[in-house]
């Protein structure tokens, strides 16, 4: 199969707020078997991409396909379906489940009997939480976090919440990954362990997109990286292109807000 086949793209996409633009006319294509860094500074339109990728904001122009269908209209539950799925940049866990049911979260929709099911006293519901259960321990000691699953998320410092958040999203085996700012709150060790985790999980057709300020993990694990600037991209290439593109040293080296 081609590797533009299964590319999630956006193209002209358009959002704004009161009047206010966010995001001017996007064009983006994000393709299977790479990992693509999207970096700007603060308020730069990166989240909101995100968002509109996975259906969380509806842009007012712009058509958005993954695999050559369209999303458009489709609810972020139906694309998450999809296996579209994403962390999110403030550590989104529920508090009064355990680490485990967290991550079992992200494994349920490959379950028929789903994830509520599961907890219901019935044989096929047992045994689907039995095999949701070990694919979550899997995914956490993966991520280096082996022993923690029966404890609740509160019980755990802010990194290894991070890590739990980006197990959840990665159990399912998701064909579209979308990774806003995993490395916050990361310790350099954490840091370090988890690009070994992300490049580790590059599939050729798995497509990976990781918003990140930490300009180490971005230049170090990405193959393409877009520079996005007030809602529009100023830049795109290799790391090498973008960390030496003059228009990007005058944008990070203007701004002192962006870490
Ligand atoms: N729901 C919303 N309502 C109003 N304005 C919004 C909304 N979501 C985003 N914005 C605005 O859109 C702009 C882009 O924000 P966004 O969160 O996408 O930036 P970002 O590049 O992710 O920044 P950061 O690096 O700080 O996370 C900001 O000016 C923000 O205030
Ligand atoms: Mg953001």
């Amino acid at each position: 199969m081609n590797s533009a086949t299964n590319s999630l793209r956006g193209e002209q996409i358009a959002l704004s707020f009161g009047g206010i633009k966010v995001l001017k006319g996007l064009d983006v294509e994000f393709r299977p078997g790479e990992i693509t860094g999207l970096i700007g500074p603060n308020g730069a339109g990166k989240t909101s991409l995100f968002n509109c990728l996975t259906g969380a904001y509806i842009p007012q122009q712009g058509t958005i396909t993954y695999a050559g269908h369209s999303l458009d209209g489709l609810s972020p539950a139906a694309r998450a379906g999809k296996g579209i799925v994403r962390s999110f940049q403030h550590v989104a866990l529920c508090p009064d489940l355990t680490v485990n049911e967290n991550v079992m979260m992200g494994v349920a929709r490959n379950y028929s009997a789903g994830w509520l099911n599961a907890f219901l006293p019935l044989p096929r519901g047992r045994k689907e939480r039995e095999e949701m259960k070990r694919a979550a321990e899997a995914a956490l000691t993966d991520l280096g976090l082996p022993d923690v699953g029966d404890k609740m998320p509160g019980e755990l410092p802010p990194g290894m919440q991070r890590l739990v958040e980006i197990a959840r999203a990665v159990v399912g085996k998701p064909s579209v990954l979308l990774l806003d700012e995993p490395a916050a709150g990361l310790n350099n060790s954490e840091t370090r362990d988890l690009m070994k985790v992300l490049r580790k999980l590059t599939s050729t057709d798995l497509v990976m997109v990781v918003v990140e300020h930490d300009m180490d993990l971005v230049m170090s694990i990405c193959d393409r990286i877009y520079v996005l600037n007030f809602g529009e991209i100023v830049a795109l290439g290799a790391p090498e292109e973008v960390r030496t593109n003059p228009e990007v040293v005058r944008i990070y080296l203007g701004s002192d807000d962006d870490e």
